[in-house]
């Protein structure tokens, strides 16, 4: 009975945000996602204020006050195995598999039971958990949920670009089909085909793979955990791209599994297709210059980045809520 009666009270005060959150005029609420603080600037997009509030929750709640810790690092995960659910052959012979940047890795639990998400469970329990705790899920999408905490997870590495933000994805209208998202142990041909299948150049890959700078792997040798892919996994940096180039020596745990090659460097993982990607002829190029030119990489990081947050989105119906990541309200 008194869980009966908390729970209609909470329903009325998520009704009361919603109500406010659209009528677009000056807070009358102190509820958090309801308005904007009354200290941001007073150009802020009504769009856009809800994301104040949960940026300062998902910091404290999820991201340990502001580290580029395990959840950062997975939240970031997230947004590639989120946004390359998405085929335009698919979508070309009219055939659904998957909306690219649309949160249906957050919506829809089967997604969850693919291999290549194994390692993802954790952070879409906490992101699930985040959303019901703070009663957010009439506010928001689960799309920007998606996009918004993988952004704001990087932005707390060292070294990290100047991102963007887009505010307004509608829900999924469906999971994204299994197989979908490459694997470790994918050779560069197919990983060059899906990326191009998704929309992006050879070259893009490499960018976005500087996300692999502020790694770490558990799902491959059970027995490092945990075991990171450069000697900075706390740092947004060009040693991933420089350490991968060298000659792989050693087994950092036990030896031979799936998706893996020899390192370099002793406690740290090489995964395959990272080995791979370095050598081949149509990705080595921009690999080695990543590796040499730390602002480069950043820049076309951040260029490719925001494009997988928008995978099968139309940015003109969203609305740009970038100066939430620049305030610190
Ligand atoms: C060819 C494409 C890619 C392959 C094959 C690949 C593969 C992997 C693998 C096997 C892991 C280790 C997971 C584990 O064992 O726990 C990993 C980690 C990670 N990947 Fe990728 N990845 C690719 C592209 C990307 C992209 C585009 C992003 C951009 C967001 C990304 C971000 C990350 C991050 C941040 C981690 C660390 C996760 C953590 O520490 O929990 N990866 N990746
Ligand atoms: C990697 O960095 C080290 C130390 O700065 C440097 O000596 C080496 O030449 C670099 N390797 C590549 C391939 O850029
Ligand atoms: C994107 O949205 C705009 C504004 O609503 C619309 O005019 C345009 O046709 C849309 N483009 C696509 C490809 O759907």
């Amino acid at each position: 009975m008194h869980l009966f009666n908390a729970i209609f009270f909470q329903l009325i005060i998520v009704a009361k945000i919603a109500s406010y959150a659209s009528a677009a005029s000056t807070p009358t609420s102190n509820t958090p996602s309801s308005s904007c603080p009354r200290s941001s600037p007073t150009f802020t997009k009504q769009q856009c204020c809800p994301w104040y509030a949960i940026q300062e929750l998902l910091r404290t709640d999820t991201f340990d006050g502001g580290s580029c810790g395990k959840n950062a690092r997975a939240a970031l995960r997230l947004t590639f195995h989120d946004a390359l659910g998405y085929s335009k052959v698919q979508e070309n012979l009219g055939k659904y598999v998957g909306g690219g940047a649309d949160g249906s890795i957050l919506q829809f639990p089967q997604e969850l039971g693919y291999a290549s998400n194994k390692g993802l469970r954790p952070i879409i329990t906490t992101l699930s958990s985040f959303l019901a705790n703070h009663h957010l899920a009439s506010i928001i999408s689960l799309g920007d949920l998606v996009a918004f905490a993988g952004t704001l997870g990087l932005s707390y590495c060292s070294g990290a670009p100047e991102m963007t933000f887009y505010a307004g994805r509608p829900a999924a209208k469906g999971p994204a089909a299994d197989g979908l998202i490459s694997g470790p142990q994918d050779s560069a041909d197919d990983m060059i085909a899906r990326f191009s299948d998704a929309g992006f150049s050879a070259d893009e890959l490499v960018a976005l793979l500087a996300s692999h700078s502020v790694a770490a792997a558990s799902t491959l040798d059970a027995s490092i955990p945990g075991a990171p892919l450069d000697k900075t996994p706390k740092a947004f940096d060009t040693r991933f791209f420089n350490e991968t180039l060298s000659k792989g020596k050693l087994w950092p745990g036990t030896p031979n599994h799936y998706g893996e090659v020899m390192s370099p460097v002793r406690g740290q993982v090489r995964l395959q297709s990272d080995f791979v990607l370095a050598r081949d002829a149509r990705t080595a190029p921009m690999w080695r210059r990543y590796a040499n030119d730390a602002d480069l990489m950043r820049r076309d990081f951040a260029k490719a980045f925001l494009k997988m947050t928008l995978v099968g989105q139309n940015v003109s119906e969203l609305v740009d809520c970038t100066e939430v990541l620049r305030s610190s309200i």
